[in-house]
């Protein structure tokens, strides 16, 4: 079992190579849509100053407090004017208007779940703790938990989350177990849920793909907390946010986010969304983007053995083009 510590705990991934790109100067407003423990953002203020403005968000309250006394511990002399907000990043624009700030110069989205999250047991995350089924970010205002799904969903929608969010081969066999193991027992905790998968996987393709748990539990905590659709809607509105020449920046784990990043950025970069069999253009999209990673940044070896959680991680840049409008 883990040990409950006030301690926040995660190590930043791909810090200096995120810094380098954001391109921070004194003045510029900064928004870090995940901010987690405040890992880049602690760094970030300090680039930007004194007469920087850093906006941090995030669903977690944990967060927010432990990224609040992290940022605080820089001198008033030398640290941004700051505004914490709890809340999500599907809601970016509800989010930034009420702060009344004419754009933004830079963007960081450092997506999914913190080491903290993972670590906390009662959070239901980690498919290596017993802990009840629960997986919401904000469990203040969110109420479906990973156990209502498991408990209510019918095997034709939970193979297609589990397939969905997270490629898994064997999706419809764990659908099934699900639906006959809550027959005699309703799912509470993890380790009903990982029995089950253990159950459903055959031994002969449980040898690969590392721990067979691992991509349901990813496929639940994304369907709990919509993380893609959130994920679409937040980039929309930071692209519009951003003012000309400003940059946006993030850092995905897995395929499914990935692609998502890339197509946004590449819909922008393009423009004309028109048919090509068209004589002219009639959508009159322009681009707004160009896209400075043609190949997602990933991290070196030496930080992968460092830090383990950064294996997977893919940090895609893009910068709004000058002649751009803001909003
Ligand atoms: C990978 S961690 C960020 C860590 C941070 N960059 C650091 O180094 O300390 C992701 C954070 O984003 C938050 N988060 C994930 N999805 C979110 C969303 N849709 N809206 C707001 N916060 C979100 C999580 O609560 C978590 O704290
Ligand atoms: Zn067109």
């Amino acid at each position: 079992m883990g040990t409950v510590t006030n301690e926040y705990r995660h190590t930043p991934v791909l810090l200096a190579e995120c810094l380098e790109q954001l391109q921070l100067e004194s003045k510029h407003t900064f928004v870090d849509a995940t901010l987690g423990g405040a890992g880049h953002s602690f760094e970030a203020a300090k680039q930007l100053g004194r007469q920087g403005v850093l906006i941090g968000i995030d669903q977690d309250e944990a967060a927010l407090e432990a990224a609040q006394t992290r940022l605080l511990g820089i001198p008033e002399e030398m640290r941004p004017d700051l505004h914490l907000l709890h809340g999500n990043f599907g809601q970016l624009d509800e989010l930034l208007l009420a702060l009344d700030i004419p754009g933004v110069d830079a963007f960081l989205f450092d997506l999914g779940v913190s080491s903290h999250q993972i670590d906390s047991p009662t959070r239901g995350f980690s498919f290596k703790e017993v802990a009840p089924l629960d997986m919401r970010m904000d469990p203040g205002k969110q109420t479906l938990t990973a156990a209502e799904i498991l408990n209510s969903y019918n095997a034709a929608d939970l193979t297609r989350i589990i397939r969905n969010n997270s490629d898994e081969k064997w999706a419809s066999r764990i659908a099934d177990f699900i639906v006959e193991a809550r027959k005699t027992r309703p799912f509470e905790t993890s380790d009903q849920l990982v029995d089950c998968i253990k159950a459903a996987i055959p031994a002969s393709a449980r040898r690969e793909g590392g721990h067979p748990a691992k991509r349901t539990f990813q496929a639940l905590r994304i369907e709990v907390n919509a993380e893609l659709d959130v994920l679409h809607s937040g980039l929309e509105a930071a692209i519009r946010w951003l003012n000309p020449g400003g940059r946006i920046a993030v850092i995905s784990y897995h395929s499914l986010e990935d692609r998502i990043v890339k197509n946004c950025f590449a819909q922008h970069a393009q423009g004309c969304t028109c048919p090509p069999d068209m004589p002219v253009c009639v959508c009159g999209n322009v681009p707004i983007l160009d896209s400075i990673t043609r190949k997602p940044i990933v991290p070196t070896e030496e930080e992968v053995e460092r830090n383990a959680r950064a294996r997977s991680a893919k940090l895609r840049v893009a910068e709004k083009r000058a002649e751009a409008q803001n909003l």
